[in-house]
């Protein structure tokens, strides 16, 4: 791995825990303007001084974030397909690696559709990402996506499409939590971080399932709707933190989470979507 390649994967990851907590922003992309994503700026903007590294669009990253703000970014480059349609594995790379650097990205990041309809253009397009990384040394991180089928989030299909990111060249993985993860982990080289899906039933679903990836493995989450949809955001991003980064329990993470909810404003409540 190139000098550059190095410095930008050591720059998400902190040095102690040697784990990442990744704020995920990047829903609009595929999903417009989710529930409380709707103005990105008023949500990004509390939310960074505890974010490792920021995962979104150029157009999000352009328009909702200060050039001053020195989070590693973690830019969104595939796109082309949105919730209105059936096959959201209809992706291309949307972002050309100059507008990457253009950018100050630290990384790039890219839906990998195994077994979906465009299988085969997705994993070519992770090839041809990976091969401009290594060159501008900008490590590519691949998310093994699942599209609107949530339930093939189970430890065989994610340890295959895990591996195969890694074996076509992926630095770094997103992918699910899921029973037997440890699977997941045992067949990637490459370190694995977890996303959380869609709102949980609650904080405590959002922390354990947080504290359980990092036990078996994960080098940290990406985490976008459990921290944001929350009513104290910044206090289950902080609880989240404890967990990542100094092993917290679930029980510990609650305590903060309770202690933070007395000191943060809370957001007022969202309609359901
Ligand atoms: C959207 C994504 C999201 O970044 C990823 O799913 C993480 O966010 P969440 O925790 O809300 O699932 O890749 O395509």
């Amino acid at each position: 791995m190139d000098w550059g390649l190095q410095n930008r994967m050591h720059r998400m990851f902190s040095t102690a825990s040697t784990n990442t907590v990744m704020l995920a922003v990047d829903h609009g992309y595929f999903m417009g303007p989710t529930r409380r994503l709707e103005n990105a700026r008023a949500t990004i903007t509390p939310l960074l001084p505890h974010t490792d590294a920021l995962a979104l669009t150029r157009g999000i990253l352009r328009h909702a974030v200060d050039p001053t703000v020195t989070t590693p970014i973690v830019l969104r480059v595939s796109g082309g397909a949105t919730v209105l349609k059936e096959d959201l594995s209809h992706e291309a790379l949307t972002t050309s690696m100059e507008d990457a650097v253009r950018l100050n990205a630290n990384a790039v990041a890219m839906s990998v559709f195994v077994g979906a309809p465009h299988e085969h253009e997705s994993l070519v397009h992770l090839s041809e990402l990976v091969d401009q990384g290594e060159e501008y040394g900008i490590p590519v991180m691949a998310i093994t996506a699942v599209g609107k089928e949530l339930e093939k989030r189970d430890a065989r299909y994610l340890a295959l499409a895990c591996r195969v990111s890694a074996e076509i060249g992926a630095h770094l993985v997103k992918t699910y939590y899921c029973e037997d993860f440890g699977k997941v982990v045992e067949g990637c080289p490459v370190p694995l971080v977890v996303a959380g899906g869609p709102k949980l039933d609650s904080e405590r679903a959002a922390l354990e399932l947080a504290r359980n990836a990092i036990d078996e493995g994960a080098h940290g989450i990406d985490m976008g709707r459990n921290i944001w949809q929350s009513d104290h955001p910044v206090a289950m991003l902080k609880a989240l933190r404890a967990i990542v980064h100094e092993r917290a329990t679930v029980r510990e993470a609650l305590e903060i989470l309770t202690t933070e909810k007395a000191h943060s404003a809370s957001r007022a409540p969202a309609a359901t979507a």
